[in-house]
């Protein structure tokens, strides 16, 4: 975020209380206050400051007031005691229906928003492509559709501004000419932005096709929002010197790397050259976060569809991070709704600086740290790997008495590390999808004790 957004955010002193509904459909692996920990950090990124948090524990979110009537009217009172509340946020997608009823109840000096408002917000702010921009605007024209008949429009006309405007959370949503005007017009604005797009995106696929023809392999950074990824192909991309022989990777302009969530909005593709020689294409792509509406996966498809056309995907994770097994599988619902669930996948766990070293260890993963440094010409390596001979990583202990695997896995495999050990050597590799099935019944499980 600039400074100037940031002062303007600080004036218009955004104090929020945060709301959700924890309803046990199936979200096994996030409690509501784990889902409000991250709205929080997306409420912090947006610049609104959090001032408390609710839950209540429902069989399933109210049709017209999204938590219970009751809780609803309690909450209003809250505000009406505390003058200085201003916001609150909810941490699904309202309907519009359940978007009004919520406004009338708090009135006016309240301003109702939800996770799909906040998300959209910080994409306002981060979408610094053409393409990027029109998916934003988009995205919040057809949010804000629905919903014109509320206090949204009230609202946007008082703001009357532009996209990745600094209006306040919200709503720097698409200008007052535009949305004063009637729904009409609004859907001429949808359907120029549409066709402007594709246009652009046009453009792109020309682009993708040069490429092609240079036959560059595509490497997609994918992973949670915040796990590191800009911060890694930062790392990929500084100049290093492979084998002695001088060869270097570029020296591009630093990716955008903050504490934020989606600081990365837009693809950011740096060229890279592999150990042997072979320069590849690395591709940022926009962080993943549950919940993300269906509108937006479809707005994002400019950064999402460097994923459809990627040789390789990087799936980055954030080992630091406490909930990082639902994070994964955050990631992989969502690549598999993109149907790229098949495609080669290289887990790389980052920040391996900041754990201790018994805890970076899971096999079959590859550790780097971003921020140091560590593990790069590994993951150079093992891209390498899987790129030529569409390898599979493994991580295995071969007994002693299977000296042949070993000598197989040596000769036929690309080993990564080794360790004789008591009774067999450990291993890390990667393999043929055949040999990884013989490998199968040795897979390693102990943690690893020296290599990061
Ligand atoms: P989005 O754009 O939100 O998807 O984020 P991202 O995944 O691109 O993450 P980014 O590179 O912006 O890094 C997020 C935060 O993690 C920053 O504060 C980084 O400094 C920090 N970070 C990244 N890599 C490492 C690492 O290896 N170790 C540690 N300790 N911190 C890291």
């Amino acid at each position: 975020m600039s400074n100037t957004v940031r002062e303007e955010f600080s004036k218009l002193s955004e104090k929020a209380v945060l709301v959700a509904a924890e309803t046990h459909n199936g979200q096994r692996f996030w409690s509501a206050e784990d889902s409000l920990d991250e709205l929080a950090q997306l409420a912090g990124t947006a610049g609104i400051k959090v001032e408390g948090k609710v839950v209540q524990r429902l069989s399933r979110p109210n049709p017209v007031t999204y938590i219970g009537k009751g809780k609803l009217e309690e909450l209003r009172q809250e505000f009406s005691l505390n003058p200085e509340l201003n916001s609150v946020v909810f941490d699904d997608e309202l309907s519009p229906g359940q978007q009004r009823t919520i406004e009338r109840t708090f009135g006016d000096q309240i301003k109702v928003l939800d996770r799909t408002a906040l998300i959209l917000d910080i994409f306002a702010q981060h979408a610094y492509t053409r393409e990027g921009q029109i998916q934003v605007e988009l995205a919040q024209y057809e949010y804000l559709q629905p919903r014109l008949t509320g206090m949204w429009r009230h609202l946007v006309r008082q703001a009357g501004g532009r996209a990745g405007g600094a209006i306040g959370v919200g709503l720097r949503g698409p200008g007052e000419t535009q949305l004063e005007t009637d729904r009409r017009q609004i859907r001429t604005r949808i359907a120029a932005l549409r066709r402007e797009l594709e246009d652009v995106r046009a453009a792109r696929h020309q682009h993708y096709r040069q490429r092609k023809r240079k036959e560059l392999k595509t490497i997609a950074l994918v992973g949670y929002t915040n796990v590191g990824k800009s911060s890694l192909l930062n790392a990929l991309s500084y100049p290093r010197k492979f084998n002695g022989n001088g060869q270097s990777g570029s020296d591009p302009p630093k990716a955008y790397v903050a504490d934020q969530l989606f600081a990365t909005l837009d693809p950011t593709t740096r060229k890279v050259r592999l150990p042997a020689g072979t320069q590849v294409l690395f591709a940022d792509t926009v962080g993943f976060i549950k919940k993300l509406p269906h509108n937006l996966i479809a707005a994002f498809r400019a950064t999402l569809e460097g994923i459809e056309e990627a040789d390789l995907i990087l799936h980055v994770v954030d080992i630091t991070h406490r909930k990082v097994d639902a994070q994964i599988n955050a990631v992989q619902s969502i690549l598999s709704e993109l149907g790229v669930a098949d495609k080669p996948t290289l887990q790389v766990w980052n920040k391996i600086d900041a754990v201790p070293k018994w805890m970076s260890s899971s096999p079959g993963s590859l550790r780097v740290s971003a921020l140091k440094g560590t593990g790069i010409e590994d993951l150079l390596s093992a891209v390498e790997g899987v790129l030529q001979k569409n390898l599979i990583a493994v991580e295995v202990n071969i007994p002693y008495t299977e000296g042949a695997l070993r000598s197989r896995i040596f000769s036929r495999g690309s080993v990564q590390w080794y360790q004789d050990g008591q009774g067999g050597t450990r291993m890390r590799a990667f393999v043929s999808p055949a040999l990884a099935k013989t490998l199968k019944p040795y897979q390693d499980q102990t943690p690893d004790p020296g290599k990061a």
